[in-house]
Parts: C-alpha cells; sequence; structure tokens
C-alpha cells in the first residue's frame, strides 16, 4: 500500500531509520533512567532524556502521526486484527505527552530541579514504563510489517 505518497522503496527506507532512530532514543532513555537518575546524577539525566524527547517528538510529528492518520480507517474497521497498532498508537500518545510535560517543567522550573525530580518521580518511571511499551509495540509492528511480511 503506498503511504504518504512515497515509492515504496523510500517507504521502507524511512521505517528502517525510523526504527533504529527510535532504538538510540529508548536506549538514551535507559542511559538517563539507570545511570542517570537512580545514581542522582541529574545532569546526565537531563543531557540524556531532552535530546531524547525532542528527537522522538520529531520522529512521531513527522513520520508516524501523518501514517496513523492516514491508516486510521483501515485501523478501525478490524480493530482485533490491528489491536497492537491501536495500542501503539493509544500509549505513545500518551507516551509522549508525558514525555513533554516533563521536560517542559524542567526547562521552566529551573531553580528547584532537585525537589522536582523527586516529586515527579513516580510520572517519571510511569513515563518510561509507557514508553517501552510503546516501543516494543512499534519494534513489533515494524517486524510483521516490513521484516516477516
Ligand atoms: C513513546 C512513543 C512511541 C514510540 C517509542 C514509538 C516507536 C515506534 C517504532 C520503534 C516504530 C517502528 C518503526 C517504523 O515502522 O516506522 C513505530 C512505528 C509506528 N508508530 Fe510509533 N512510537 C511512539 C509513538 C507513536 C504515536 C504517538 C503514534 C501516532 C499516533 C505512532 C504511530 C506509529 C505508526 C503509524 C507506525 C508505523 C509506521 C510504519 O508504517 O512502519 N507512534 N513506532
Amino acid at each position: 500500500m503506498m503511504q504518504l505518497g512515497l515509492t515504496p522503496e523510500f517507504y521502507e527506507l524511512f521505517a528502517l531509520a525510523v526504527m533504529m532512530a527510535e532504538t538510540v532514543i529508548v536506549v538514551a532513555l535507559m542511559i538517563g533512567w539507570l545511570y542517570g537518575a537512580r545514581r542522582m546524577n541529574f545532569k546526565l539525566h537531563h543531557r540524556a532524556v531532552y535530546p531524547a524527547v525532542l528527537f522522538h517528538s520529531i520522529t512521531v510529528g513527522a513520520w508516524m502521526i501523518p501514517i496513523a492518520l492516514e491508516r486510521l480507517p483501515l485501523m478501525l474497521a478490524s480493530p482485533m486484527e490491528n489491536w497492537y497498532q491501536i495500542a501503539h498508537d493509544t500509549l505513545g500518545i500518551i507516551g509522549i505527552a508525558l514525555g513533554l510535560i516533563m521536560v517542559l517543567m524542567f526547562v521552566t522550573k529551573k531553580e528547584m530541579p532537585l525537589k522536582l525530580l523527586k516529586r515527579t518521580r513516580p510520572v517519571m518511571l510511569l513515563t518510561v514504563a509507557i514508553w517501552v511499551i510503546s516501543f516494543i509495540l512499534g519494534a513489533y509492528w515494524y517486524l510483521i510489517g516490513h521484516v516477516f511480511v
């Protein structure tokens, strides 16, 4: 099926690039959590998560959302068959919204990052969990849509 007016070759190429970018992003997020927040290295935490959220917003905004919109009627026509797409898109929207809210809070409240980090900890863990589940569903989607077709 033609997506976003791209030729099949370009579509495959972009999907692979997005898959690779999302893998790097999720690894950066895990580094920010495990080596940054958990070891109280907040500088590392911020350095890892800000670019992760920024680059992720670009891949979601420029690639995933346009495709999701194009695919919406097809997806909703057989929801049981496309359960992983519906779960991916729904959790993905929540994940990116939480990520963006966290980043905006830290960028605007520079004077109290430590206190803020402690207070927002449960929300950050929830964000990471939702993010990782969306990533796994996206990788599954990539595999059945592009590799094992
Ligand atoms: C934490 C959030 C998210 C993560 C980690 C994530 C991750 C991924 C990954 C790894 C892929 C496979 C690469 C590809 O096939 O292009 C993918 C595909 C996709 N994602 Fe997401 N995603 C997220 C959020 C979203 C959101 C918010 C939407 C739209 C509502 C969305 C829609 C899609 C679509 C339509 C595809 C399939 C593209 C294709 O045809 O191959 N994703 N996602």
